[in-house]
Protein backbone atom coordinates (compact mmCIF):
# COMPACT_ATOMS: atom_id res chain seq x y z
CA UNK A 1 0.00 0.00 0.00
CA UNK A 2 1.09 3.70 -0.40
CA UNK A 3 1.49 5.61 1.98
CA UNK A 4 -1.00 7.68 2.91
CA UNK A 5 -1.14 11.40 4.09
CA UNK A 6 -4.66 11.97 6.01
CA UNK A 7 -5.69 15.92 6.81
CA UNK A 8 -8.97 16.64 8.94
CA UNK A 9 -10.25 19.12 11.91
CA UNK A 10 -9.20 17.97 15.19
CA UNK A 11 -12.93 17.49 16.41
CA UNK A 12 -16.73 17.70 14.66
CA UNK A 13 -19.31 18.53 16.44
CA UNK A 14 -22.29 17.05 14.27
CA UNK A 15 -25.98 16.89 14.32
CA UNK A 16 -29.10 18.48 14.68
CA UNK A 17 -28.74 21.36 17.02
CA UNK A 18 -25.27 21.31 17.45
CA UNK A 19 -24.30 24.91 17.11
CA UNK A 20 -25.99 25.18 20.42
CA UNK A 21 -22.67 23.39 21.67
CA UNK A 22 -20.63 25.69 20.06
CA UNK A 23 -19.29 27.13 23.93
CA UNK A 24 -18.59 24.09 25.42
CA UNK A 25 -16.32 23.27 22.06
CA UNK A 26 -14.51 26.80 22.32
CA UNK A 27 -14.07 25.87 25.98
CA UNK A 28 -12.52 22.37 25.38
CA UNK A 29 -10.29 23.96 23.03
CA UNK A 30 -9.44 27.27 25.86
CA UNK A 31 -10.47 29.61 23.62
CA UNK A 32 -12.92 32.85 25.02
CA UNK A 33 -13.05 35.18 22.69
CA UNK A 34 -13.77 35.18 19.17
CA UNK A 35 -14.39 37.14 16.11
CA UNK A 36 -16.93 35.90 13.79
CA UNK A 37 -17.17 36.16 10.76
CA UNK A 38 -20.29 35.85 8.77
CA UNK A 39 -22.19 37.55 6.02
CA UNK A 40 -24.99 40.26 5.57
CA UNK A 41 -27.48 37.60 4.80
CA UNK A 42 -27.32 35.90 8.40
CA UNK A 43 -27.46 39.26 10.09
CA UNK A 44 -30.47 40.57 8.31
CA UNK A 45 -32.04 37.48 8.97
CA UNK A 46 -31.50 36.29 12.28
CA UNK A 47 -29.90 33.21 11.41
CA UNK A 48 -26.86 34.28 13.40
CA UNK A 49 -28.76 33.81 16.55
CA UNK A 50 -28.71 30.53 16.12
CA UNK A 51 -24.78 31.08 17.15
CA UNK A 52 -25.14 34.33 19.54
CA UNK A 53 -27.64 33.49 21.46
CA UNK A 54 -25.87 30.59 23.44
CA UNK A 55 -22.78 32.49 23.23
CA UNK A 56 -24.10 35.30 25.15
CA UNK A 57 -25.89 32.83 27.57
CA UNK A 58 -22.60 31.36 28.42
CA UNK A 59 -20.88 35.02 28.92
CA UNK A 60 -18.68 34.68 26.03
CA UNK A 61 -18.03 38.08 24.40
CA UNK A 62 -17.69 37.95 20.68
CA UNK A 63 -17.57 40.73 18.21
CA UNK A 64 -18.59 40.08 14.25
CA UNK A 65 -17.19 41.30 11.23
CA UNK A 66 -19.91 40.59 8.46
CA UNK A 67 -19.08 42.44 5.07
CA UNK A 68 -17.98 39.27 3.23
CA UNK A 69 -19.81 38.87 -0.43
CA UNK A 70 -20.29 35.40 -2.47
CA UNK A 71 -16.85 34.03 -3.72
CA UNK A 72 -14.67 36.20 -2.02
CA UNK A 73 -11.94 38.55 -2.98
CA UNK A 74 -8.53 39.72 -1.48
CA UNK A 75 -9.60 43.03 -1.13
CA UNK A 76 -12.64 41.49 1.34
CA UNK A 77 -9.65 39.40 2.98
CA UNK A 78 -7.85 42.59 3.18
CA UNK A 79 -10.44 44.73 4.84
CA UNK A 80 -11.15 41.57 7.40
CA UNK A 81 -8.03 41.62 8.40
CA UNK A 82 -8.19 44.96 10.10
CA UNK A 83 -11.11 43.73 12.21
CA UNK A 84 -8.74 41.20 14.35
CA UNK A 85 -8.21 42.88 17.58
CA UNK A 86 -5.62 41.36 19.85
CA UNK A 87 -8.12 39.78 22.19
CA UNK A 88 -9.71 38.23 19.65
CA UNK A 89 -8.05 34.35 20.52
CA UNK A 90 -10.09 32.27 17.15
CA UNK A 91 -12.34 32.92 14.57
CA UNK A 92 -15.73 31.73 14.43
CA UNK A 93 -16.57 31.40 10.82
CA UNK A 94 -21.05 30.96 10.10
CA UNK A 95 -22.24 30.70 6.64
CA UNK A 96 -21.63 28.95 3.42
CA UNK A 97 -18.47 28.32 1.86
CA UNK A 98 -17.90 31.98 1.28
CA UNK A 99 -17.65 33.62 4.90
CA UNK A 100 -15.71 30.56 5.86
CA UNK A 101 -13.04 30.67 2.71
CA UNK A 102 -12.53 34.27 4.09
CA UNK A 103 -12.34 33.18 7.65
CA UNK A 104 -9.29 30.75 6.28
CA UNK A 105 -7.72 33.64 4.31
CA UNK A 106 -7.49 35.93 7.08
CA UNK A 107 -5.75 33.81 9.39
CA UNK A 108 -3.70 32.93 6.67
CA UNK A 109 -2.63 36.76 5.37
CA UNK A 110 -2.56 37.66 9.28
CA UNK A 111 0.03 35.42 9.76
CA UNK A 112 2.09 36.67 6.48
CA UNK A 113 2.98 40.15 8.30
CA UNK A 114 2.03 43.72 7.25
CA UNK A 115 3.41 43.06 3.53
CA UNK A 116 1.91 39.94 3.01
CA UNK A 117 -0.77 39.78 -0.42
CA UNK A 118 -2.84 36.69 -0.93
CA UNK A 119 -1.24 35.91 -3.99
CA UNK A 120 1.40 34.67 -2.40
CA UNK A 121 -0.22 31.69 -1.22
CA UNK A 122 -1.82 30.73 -4.30
CA UNK A 123 -0.74 27.04 -5.07
CA UNK A 124 1.94 25.89 -6.02
CA UNK A 125 3.19 27.74 -2.65
CA UNK A 126 1.65 26.00 0.41
CA UNK A 127 -0.26 27.95 3.17
CA UNK A 128 0.91 25.97 6.36
CA UNK A 129 0.56 28.48 8.89
CA UNK A 130 -2.90 30.86 10.21
CA UNK A 131 -2.53 33.76 13.11
CA UNK A 132 -5.49 32.10 14.49
CA UNK A 133 -7.51 28.81 15.27
CA UNK A 134 -10.67 28.63 13.14
CA UNK A 135 -13.68 26.74 14.26
CA UNK A 136 -16.36 26.64 10.62
CA UNK A 137 -19.86 26.44 11.11
CA UNK A 138 -21.51 25.89 7.42
CA UNK A 139 -24.85 26.84 6.45
CA UNK A 140 -24.82 25.12 3.30
CA UNK A 141 -24.84 21.34 2.23
CA UNK A 142 -22.02 22.44 0.93
CA UNK A 143 -18.40 23.20 0.06
CA UNK A 144 -17.44 21.13 2.84
CA UNK A 145 -14.73 23.90 3.28
CA UNK A 146 -15.35 23.23 7.17
CA UNK A 147 -13.09 20.04 6.61
CA UNK A 148 -10.40 21.30 4.01
CA UNK A 149 -7.12 22.67 3.72
CA UNK A 150 -8.06 24.97 1.07
CA UNK A 151 -9.91 27.91 0.42
CA UNK A 152 -10.53 29.67 -2.59
CA UNK A 153 -9.84 33.74 -2.96
CA UNK A 154 -10.66 36.28 -6.23
CA UNK A 155 -7.57 38.06 -7.04
CA UNK A 156 -9.31 41.25 -8.59
CA UNK A 157 -6.27 42.45 -10.25
CA UNK A 158 -6.15 39.41 -12.21
CA UNK A 159 -9.18 38.32 -12.17
CA UNK A 160 -8.16 34.78 -11.25
CA UNK A 161 -9.82 32.37 -8.57
CA UNK A 162 -6.75 31.45 -6.71
CA UNK A 163 -6.57 28.11 -4.89
CA UNK A 164 -4.90 28.46 -1.79
CA UNK A 165 -3.84 25.27 -0.33
CA UNK A 166 -1.99 23.86 3.14
CA UNK A 167 -2.39 23.59 6.77
CA UNK A 168 -3.14 26.90 7.90
CA UNK A 169 -6.62 26.80 5.38
CA UNK A 170 -7.48 23.77 7.39
CA UNK A 171 -10.33 24.51 10.59
CA UNK A 172 -8.97 22.79 13.81
CA UNK A 173 -12.37 22.23 14.41
CA UNK A 174 -16.05 22.39 12.46
CA UNK A 175 -19.91 22.28 13.90
CA UNK A 176 -22.12 20.64 11.57
CA UNK A 177 -25.75 21.05 12.10
CA UNK A 178 -27.78 20.83 9.57
CA UNK A 179 -30.94 22.66 10.90
CA UNK A 180 -28.98 25.68 9.69
CA UNK A 181 -29.39 24.57 6.27
CA UNK A 182 -33.60 24.26 6.43
CA UNK A 183 -33.65 28.34 5.04
CA UNK A 184 -31.45 27.73 1.53
CA UNK A 185 -33.84 28.41 -1.17
CA UNK A 186 -33.81 25.79 -4.11
CA UNK A 187 -31.42 27.17 -6.21
CA UNK A 188 -28.60 27.72 -3.68
CA UNK A 189 -29.39 24.03 -2.65
CA UNK A 190 -29.02 22.33 -6.04
CA UNK A 191 -25.95 24.27 -6.49
CA UNK A 192 -24.31 23.92 -3.24
CA UNK A 193 -25.65 19.84 -3.62
CA UNK A 194 -23.92 19.57 -6.95
CA UNK A 195 -20.63 20.96 -5.23
CA UNK A 196 -20.38 18.45 -2.99
CA UNK A 197 -21.80 15.48 -5.64
CA UNK A 198 -18.51 17.14 -7.27
CA UNK A 199 -16.14 16.90 -4.84
CA UNK A 200 -17.34 13.58 -3.96
CA UNK A 201 -16.63 12.24 -7.38
CA UNK A 202 -13.73 14.05 -8.13
CA UNK A 203 -12.15 12.56 -4.89
CA UNK A 204 -13.36 9.32 -5.74
CA UNK A 205 -12.07 9.47 -9.36
CA UNK A 206 -8.91 11.60 -8.60
CA UNK A 207 -5.40 9.99 -9.16
CA UNK A 208 -4.28 10.58 -5.98
CA UNK A 209 -7.40 9.04 -4.20
CA UNK A 210 -6.58 6.66 -1.11
CA UNK A 211 -8.84 3.69 0.80
CA UNK A 212 -9.45 6.70 3.45
CA UNK A 213 -10.70 9.25 1.03
CA UNK A 214 -12.57 6.53 -0.85
CA UNK A 215 -14.55 5.33 1.97
CA UNK A 216 -15.90 8.90 2.66
CA UNK A 217 -16.22 9.57 -1.02
CA UNK A 218 -18.25 5.85 -1.51
CA UNK A 219 -20.44 7.44 1.71
CA UNK A 220 -20.99 10.90 0.43
CA UNK A 221 -21.75 9.82 -2.82
CA UNK A 222 -24.62 7.88 -1.46
CA UNK A 223 -26.32 10.12 0.62
CA UNK A 224 -26.02 12.80 -1.80
CA UNK A 225 -27.30 10.73 -4.31
CA UNK A 226 -30.04 10.05 -2.60
CA UNK A 227 -31.25 13.55 -1.13
CA UNK A 228 -30.21 15.96 -3.16
CA UNK A 229 -33.47 16.06 -5.64
CA UNK A 230 -35.44 15.76 -2.34
CA UNK A 231 -33.94 18.65 -0.55
CA UNK A 232 -34.46 20.63 -3.60
CA UNK A 233 -37.92 19.72 -3.89
CA UNK A 234 -39.02 19.49 -0.33
CA UNK A 235 -36.70 21.87 1.47
CA UNK A 236 -37.95 21.34 4.94
CA UNK A 237 -37.33 17.86 4.59
CA UNK A 238 -35.10 17.17 7.65
CA UNK A 239 -34.16 13.89 6.51
CA UNK A 240 -33.07 15.22 3.49
CA UNK A 241 -31.50 18.25 4.51
CA UNK A 242 -29.56 15.76 7.35
CA UNK A 243 -27.84 13.38 5.05
CA UNK A 244 -27.28 16.26 2.61
CA UNK A 245 -24.87 17.88 5.30
CA UNK A 246 -23.69 14.78 6.40
CA UNK A 247 -22.73 13.82 3.13
CA UNK A 248 -21.47 17.69 2.34
CA UNK A 249 -18.78 17.35 4.87
CA UNK A 250 -17.46 13.59 4.13
CA UNK A 251 -17.41 14.88 0.43
CA UNK A 252 -14.87 17.94 2.05
CA UNK A 253 -12.90 15.35 4.04
CA UNK A 254 -12.51 12.82 0.49
CA UNK A 255 -11.14 15.98 -1.30
CA UNK A 256 -9.34 17.40 0.94
CA UNK A 257 -7.15 14.57 0.82
CA UNK A 258 -7.26 13.40 -2.34
CA UNK A 259 -7.81 16.49 -4.04
CA UNK A 260 -10.68 17.80 -7.05
CA UNK A 261 -10.05 17.42 -10.57
CA UNK A 262 -10.53 18.69 -14.05
CA UNK A 263 -14.12 19.68 -13.21
CA UNK A 264 -13.11 22.15 -10.18
CA UNK A 265 -9.95 22.97 -12.45
CA UNK A 266 -12.27 24.46 -15.36
CA UNK A 267 -15.14 25.60 -12.93
CA UNK A 268 -12.60 28.41 -11.03
CA UNK A 269 -12.08 30.49 -14.03
CA UNK A 270 -15.84 30.46 -15.05
CA UNK A 271 -16.25 31.82 -11.68
CA UNK A 272 -13.89 34.48 -11.56
CA UNK A 273 -14.48 36.13 -15.40
CA UNK A 274 -18.17 35.59 -15.37
CA UNK A 275 -19.29 35.39 -11.67
CA UNK A 276 -20.80 32.47 -12.24
CA UNK A 277 -21.71 30.93 -8.82
CA UNK A 278 -19.18 27.68 -7.78
CA UNK A 279 -21.76 25.22 -7.85
CA UNK A 280 -23.09 26.45 -10.58
CA UNK A 281 -20.20 26.67 -12.82
CA UNK A 282 -19.53 23.34 -11.74
CA UNK A 283 -22.75 21.20 -12.77
CA UNK A 284 -22.29 23.30 -16.33
CA UNK A 285 -19.19 21.13 -16.71
CA UNK A 286 -20.06 17.76 -14.93
CA UNK A 287 -21.93 16.09 -17.24
CA UNK A 288 -19.45 17.16 -20.30
CA UNK A 289 -15.95 16.49 -18.23
CA UNK A 290 -17.41 13.18 -17.09
CA UNK A 291 -18.09 11.69 -20.34
CA UNK A 292 -14.18 13.51 -21.56
CA UNK A 293 -12.97 11.31 -18.65
CA UNK A 294 -15.27 8.35 -18.49
CA UNK A 295 -12.89 5.81 -20.47
CA UNK A 296 -9.95 6.46 -18.63
CA UNK A 297 -11.39 5.32 -15.54
CA UNK A 298 -14.46 3.24 -16.62
CA UNK A 299 -14.78 1.06 -13.43
CA UNK A 300 -14.50 4.09 -10.88
CA UNK A 301 -17.11 6.16 -13.21
CA UNK A 302 -19.16 2.92 -13.08
CA UNK A 303 -18.72 2.38 -8.91
CA UNK A 304 -19.67 5.75 -8.71
CA UNK A 305 -23.02 5.66 -10.78
CA UNK A 306 -23.90 2.40 -9.03
CA UNK A 307 -23.73 4.25 -5.29
CA UNK A 308 -25.38 7.35 -6.63
CA UNK A 309 -27.97 5.68 -7.83
CA UNK A 310 -27.47 6.43 -11.28
CA UNK A 311 -27.43 2.91 -12.63
CA UNK A 312 -28.72 -0.20 -10.97
CA UNK A 313 -26.20 -2.75 -8.81
CA UNK A 314 -26.32 -5.41 -11.84
CA UNK A 315 -25.42 -3.36 -14.36
CA UNK A 316 -21.82 -3.62 -16.45
CA UNK A 317 -19.43 -1.26 -16.04
CA UNK A 318 -20.21 0.28 -19.86
CA UNK A 319 -23.58 0.61 -19.01
CA UNK A 320 -23.43 2.35 -16.00
CA UNK A 321 -20.96 4.67 -17.22
CA UNK A 322 -23.42 5.21 -19.67
CA UNK A 323 -26.28 6.12 -17.89
CA UNK A 324 -23.95 7.88 -15.19
CA UNK A 325 -23.41 10.76 -18.40
CA UNK A 326 -26.57 11.02 -19.35
CA UNK A 327 -28.11 10.61 -15.29
CA UNK A 328 -26.24 13.69 -15.02
CA UNK A 329 -27.67 15.40 -17.58
CA UNK A 330 -30.58 14.70 -16.31
CA UNK A 331 -30.05 15.68 -13.50
CA UNK A 332 -28.87 19.56 -14.26
CA UNK A 333 -32.44 19.56 -16.44
CA UNK A 334 -34.36 18.86 -13.28
CA UNK A 335 -32.20 21.15 -11.06
CA UNK A 336 -32.55 24.07 -13.70
CA UNK A 337 -29.25 24.44 -14.32
CA UNK A 338 -28.72 26.76 -17.28
CA UNK A 339 -26.40 26.56 -19.83
CA UNK A 340 -23.57 29.56 -20.00
CA UNK A 341 -25.92 30.87 -22.93
CA UNK A 342 -28.81 30.84 -20.82
CA UNK A 343 -26.53 32.25 -17.79
CA UNK A 344 -26.38 35.73 -20.19
CA UNK A 345 -22.89 34.85 -20.66
CA UNK A 346 -22.16 36.57 -24.36
CA UNK A 347 -21.01 34.04 -26.74
CA UNK A 348 -18.22 37.15 -27.65
CA UNK A 349 -17.04 37.18 -24.13
CA UNK A 350 -17.08 33.18 -23.56
CA UNK A 351 -15.04 32.09 -26.70
CA UNK A 352 -12.70 35.46 -25.70
CA UNK A 353 -11.69 34.31 -22.53
CA UNK A 354 -11.89 30.57 -23.21
CA UNK A 355 -8.01 30.21 -24.18
CA UNK A 356 -6.79 32.32 -20.82
CA UNK A 357 -9.42 30.04 -19.16
CA UNK A 358 -7.67 26.83 -19.95
CA UNK A 359 -4.27 28.26 -18.92
CA UNK A 360 -5.40 29.55 -15.88
CA UNK A 361 -7.18 25.92 -15.35
CA UNK A 362 -4.29 24.02 -16.08
CA UNK A 363 -2.37 26.41 -14.10
CA UNK A 364 -4.20 25.49 -10.86
CA UNK A 365 -2.94 21.73 -10.97
CA UNK A 366 -6.38 20.25 -10.43
CA UNK A 367 -6.59 18.94 -14.19
CA UNK A 368 -3.42 16.83 -13.52
CA UNK A 369 -5.57 14.79 -10.52
CA UNK A 370 -7.82 13.70 -13.73
CA UNK A 371 -8.01 10.49 -14.86
CA UNK A 372 -8.01 11.67 -18.35
CA UNK A 373 -5.26 14.73 -17.96
CA UNK A 374 -6.69 17.02 -20.76
CA UNK A 375 -4.08 19.09 -23.36
CA UNK A 376 -4.94 22.83 -23.32
CA UNK A 377 -6.33 22.46 -26.41
CA UNK A 378 -8.82 20.06 -24.91
CA UNK A 379 -9.90 21.90 -22.10
CA UNK A 380 -10.29 24.80 -24.87
CA UNK A 381 -12.32 22.65 -26.79
CA UNK A 382 -14.64 21.25 -23.30
CA UNK A 383 -15.48 25.52 -22.71
CA UNK A 384 -16.30 25.73 -26.32
CA UNK A 385 -18.63 22.53 -25.97
CA UNK A 386 -20.45 23.97 -23.45
CA UNK A 387 -21.50 27.25 -25.36
CA UNK A 388 -22.53 25.24 -28.48
N1 LIG B 1 -12.55 25.87 0.67
C1 LIG B 1 -13.08 24.87 0.03
O1 LIG B 1 -12.68 23.73 0.23
C2 LIG B 1 -14.17 25.15 -0.94
C3 LIG B 1 -14.80 24.10 -1.63
C4 LIG B 1 -15.81 24.41 -2.53
C5 LIG B 1 -16.21 25.73 -2.70
N2 LIG B 1 -15.59 26.73 -2.04
C6 LIG B 1 -15.94 28.15 -2.20
O2 LIG B 1 -17.12 28.38 -1.44
C7 LIG B 1 -17.84 29.48 -2.02
C8 LIG B 1 -19.28 29.12 -2.24
O3 LIG B 1 -19.89 28.76 -1.02
P1 LIG B 1 -21.43 28.34 -0.98
O4 LIG B 1 -21.75 27.62 -2.22
O5 LIG B 1 -21.68 27.68 0.32
O6 LIG B 1 -22.20 29.72 -1.09
P2 LIG B 1 -22.03 31.15 -0.37
O7 LIG B 1 -21.37 31.06 0.93
O8 LIG B 1 -21.45 32.09 -1.40
O9 LIG B 1 -23.56 31.51 -0.14
C9 LIG B 1 -24.43 31.68 -1.25
C10 LIG B 1 -25.67 32.43 -0.80
O10 LIG B 1 -26.43 31.58 0.07
C11 LIG B 1 -26.80 32.29 1.22
N3 LIG B 1 -26.96 31.34 2.33
C12 LIG B 1 -25.98 30.64 2.96
N4 LIG B 1 -26.52 29.86 3.93
C13 LIG B 1 -27.85 30.09 3.92
C14 LIG B 1 -28.95 29.61 4.70
N5 LIG B 1 -28.76 28.70 5.67
N6 LIG B 1 -30.18 30.07 4.41
C15 LIG B 1 -30.39 30.97 3.39
N7 LIG B 1 -29.40 31.47 2.63
C16 LIG B 1 -28.14 31.03 2.89
C17 LIG B 1 -25.68 33.29 1.44
O11 LIG B 1 -26.08 34.38 2.23
C18 LIG B 1 -25.36 33.69 0.00
O12 LIG B 1 -26.20 34.71 -0.44
C19 LIG B 1 -17.12 29.82 -3.31
O13 LIG B 1 -16.29 30.96 -3.13
C20 LIG B 1 -16.31 28.59 -3.59
O14 LIG B 1 -15.17 28.86 -4.38
C21 LIG B 1 -14.60 26.45 -1.16
FE1 LIG C 1 -16.28 22.82 -4.96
Amino acid sequence: MNNITFQAPRILEIGGGAVARTPALLARLGLKTPLIVTDPFMVSSGLIERLTAPLRDAGIAFDIVSETIPEPTDTVVAAGIRQIQPHHDCLLAFGGGSPIDTAKAMAILAAGGPDAKMRDYKVPASADFAALPLIAIPTTAGTGSEATRFTIITDTEHDEKMLIAGLGALPLAAIVDYELTFSVPPRITADTGVDSFTHALEAFVSRRATSFSDALAISAMRLIGANLRLAYHEPNNAEARKNMMLGATQAGMAFCNASVALVHGMSRPIGAHFHVPHGLSNAMLLPAVTRFSLNAALPRYAEAARLAGFAAEGDADQLAGAKLVNGLDDLNAELGVPSPEKFGIAAAAWHGKKDLMAEQALASGSPANNPRIPSRDEIVALYESLYA
